[in-house]
């Protein structure tokens, strides 16, 4: 379980953390979202020490990781997998050259028990016998498993993944999605998933942040964000007039304003109007 408490973080005279909570599940999909901008990977960065907050506390199973020695800290980042914003592999080296350099980095394992990890974990993404190709010869969704399974190589209890969907189509992007999930559940990670994409946010989202303007400005799952009363949270998930009015229909469904039932009818009217309008 992570916890972060009253994180402040600004660069300069601009405010981008203004007093942050929250507690990420063990076993979750945790998803932190909101529009571009908003500091969801200056949030993340500070969670993994990659920034220090001018403020709070980051306590990853009770302990403070601001409060940790040198010592502490490695241990630490060695319980820490990163999926990052692009896959961020290195062109220049195969797929198991990319993996084999975070174990090189992080562990004191013989080069047999190396090689028999990265087959572990290119196994586990689906990706058996590509350890020879270049991130040049894969394509975009494969290059992202590439990104997992170095993430996971060193068996961490903490998994962070910054918008592992940018670039991908729908159909990749769930098999992604889907994947990070399964991981999170069989190994029992704190997984911290940074995402924009609404089909990760109702495919997987256990527990979901979003941030406002440097501000938490609501949280719950997946089942309860299309009821959310935040008008701020509403105008970012259901971006488009559309959804906008089909969500409406929904909740005079369910506070029983219309028949149960009717709702698909009142839509197709819906439907029938907007496309009336932009014809
Ligand atoms: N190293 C930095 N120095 C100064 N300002 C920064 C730095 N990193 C981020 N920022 C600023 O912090 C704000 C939040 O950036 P951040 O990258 O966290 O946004 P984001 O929510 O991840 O957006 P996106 O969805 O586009 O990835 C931006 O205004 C950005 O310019
Ligand atoms: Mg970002």
């Amino acid at each position: 379980m992570i916890e972060v408490k009253d994180i402040k973080k600004s660069f300069g005279e601009k405010t981008i953390l203004d007093g942050i909570s929250g507690v990420f599940g063990t076993g979750k999909c945790n998803l932190i979202i909101g529009s571009s901008g908003s500091g969801k990977t200056v949030f993340t960065k500070c969670i993994v020490g990659l920034f220090k907050p001018d403020q709070g506390e980051i306590l990853y199973d009770g302990k403070n990781m601001l409060e940790m020695d040198r010592e502490e800290r490695t241990a630490l980042r060695q319980q820490i997998g990163m999926l990052f914003q692009g896959s961020a592999l290195f062109d220049s080296m195969t797929v198991e050259q990319n993996i084999i350099f975070t174990l090189d980095m992080f562990s004191n394992m013989s080069y047999r028990d190396k090689k028999k990890r990265i087959d572990e974990v290119l196994e586990r993404v689906e990706l058996t016998g590509s350890n020879n190709k270049y991130p040049a010869e894969i394509s975009g969704g494969m290059k992202k498993r590439v990104g997992i399974a170095r993430a996971i190589v060193l068996n961490p209890k903490y998994l962070f993944c910054d918008e592992p969907n940018s670039g991908l189509d729908p159909q990749t992007s769930l098999v992604i999605d889907k994947l990070i999930k399964e991981i999170t559940t069989e190994y029992n990670i704190t997984t911290l998933v940074v995402t924009h994409d609404m089909n990760s946010v109702m495919e997987i989202g256990d527990h979901i942040v979003y941030l406002y303007k440097g501000k938490k400005e609501w949280e719950g799952n997946n089942k309860e964000i299309i009821f959310s009363k935040s008008d701020q949270l509403n105008d970012f998930i259901f971006a488009s007039e559309f959804l906008q009015g089909a969500k409406a229909i929904r909740m005079l469904e369910v506070e029983g304003k219309i028949e149960e039932g009717t709702a698909v009818q009142e839509a197709e009217k819906l439907i029938g109007e907007s496309e009336g309008q932009s014809s």
